[in-house]
């Protein structure tokens, strides 16, 4: 979804690159095939660039929700989102967008500048991760604004455009970017808090008007999560090829009213 531009200092960096010899890209795009929970195959797209500090992951599920993550480094921001498929004759919109944003931690996913040397041998392999953490569940308590989110990251711009009134955040993350110096009115509180005992879950709700608190569960298949290290003849370990992990996320969100959460009910 990043297509790799060439703009003219990353070219001027592949020219030194070149010039010392040494293969090392800035950009790069992975296709790897992975097996999805329902045992369907997938073909998964892992974007990085080490110049801009980004790694995007994107695949489509079976049911033809599409997932994709950025993680931006220079930010220390992630970025999750979901286009879920809707049901047009249910009175839903041809697909609905999703976006949580929140804190990328230190060793979430590899480094960028590892990723865009990350080579496949075989790409016929279906791979599954090694391993599997632990679902985290997120309560998104706060709504970020679109036009005002670019000192935040500037991909949230183009990955959420399609997400519009489902921006979603949490409490904590604000307050660590606010120490950080963001403003603080690109973050909007909503009216309840999903914690509170005065909003109903989606699912309870049998009122499509009522607002309710939804939730949406999704796992990242599989993804690059920690650097191998292996000994050679030299004094120290050096990197030699990654550990896959998958991991699930559990968002509950405030929304204005049931309608806009139709996968909670079945659930
Ligand atoms: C986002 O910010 C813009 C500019 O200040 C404002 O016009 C708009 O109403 C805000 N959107 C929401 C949903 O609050």
């Amino acid at each position: 979804m990043y297509p790799c531009s060439i703009s003219p200092t990353s070219l001027r960096i592949s020219l030194v690159v070149l010039a010392l010899l040494l293969s090392v890209s800035v950009c790069s795009e992975l296709k790897v095939l992975v097996r999805l929970p329902d045992g369907q195959v997938t073909a998964e797209t892992l974007e990085s660039d080490s110049e801009r500090d980004i790694i995007s992951v994107e695949f489509r599920h079976t049911d033809g929700t599409l997932i994709t993550f950025l993680a931006d480094f220079k930010r220390h921001v992630k970025i999750l989102r979901a286009l879920v498929l809707g049901e047009p004759e249910r009175g839903q919109t041809q697909y609905q967008g999703l976006c949580f944003i929140s804190r990328l931690e230190h060793g979430e996913i590899i480094p960028s500048e590892a990723m865009v040397r990350l080579r496949q041998k075989n790409p016929h392999v279906v791979r599954t991760a090694e391993e599997k953490r632990a679902l985290e569940r997120m309560s998104m308590n706060m709504a970020v604004n679109l036009t005002l989110s670019w000192p935040l990251s500037s991909h949230i711009r183009s990955m959420c455009r399609d997400a519009q009134d489902f921006i979603y955040t949490r409490e904590q993350d604000v307050k660590y970017w606010l120490e950080k110096g963001v403003d603080a009115s690109i973050f909007k509180v909503f009216p309840q808090n999903v914690e509170s005992a005065g909003l109903p879950s989606c699912s309870a709700t049998t009122d499509l008007w009522q607002p309710c608190s939804c939730s949406y569960t999704l796992r990242l298949e599989w993804y690059p999560c920690m650097l191998k290290y292996c000994r050679g003849h030299g004094p120290s370990p050096y990197k030699c090829g990654i550990r896959s992990c998958s991991k699930a996320y559990r968002f509950d969100f405030y929304t204005s009213r049931k309608q806009l959460c139709m996968w909670d009910e079945e659930s």
